[in-house]
């Protein structure tokens, strides 16, 4: 078997498509932030992404959905971002401060402060 291509990435957002999430709007969040990620280039597998972003199961905060979280590496070490009630231009904007390595938003975090 030959080995899979890896992609760098700067950081791995998630997007939870469990019951609750997807009943705040969820699923067309994940089909419309798809397609941006794709349209701006910022996805990993497209010329200059660095952008890995997946679905995921339940982030275990149900009632604040749609949850999003984010990982990235920085010199600190590994950095988290939980995102409740995500919205479109939100999720964009975490997408963009990973890319650009920006400072993550702090709206709609969690474990911010
Ligand atoms: S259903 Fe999305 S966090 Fe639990």
């Amino acid at each position: 078997m030959s080995k899979p291509r890896f992609f760098p990435t700067r950081g791995h957002l998630m997007l939870c498509q469990n019951t609750s999430c997807k009943q705040r709007g969820a699923d067309l969040l994940h089909l419309a932030l798809t397609r941006a990620l794709e349209q701006e280039h910022l996805m990993y597998y497209k010329s200059g992404g660095s952008i890995r972003y997946t679905t995921s199961g339940c982030l275990g905060a149900c009632s604040y959905g749609p949850v999003m979280a984010c990982y990235r590496q920085t010199p600190q070490g590994i950095e988290e971002g939980w995102y409740f009630g995500v919205t479109f231009p939100l999720a964009m904007k975490v997408a963009r401060a990973v890319q650009q390595e920006d400072e993550l938003p702090v709206e709609h975090r969690f474990n911010q402060g």
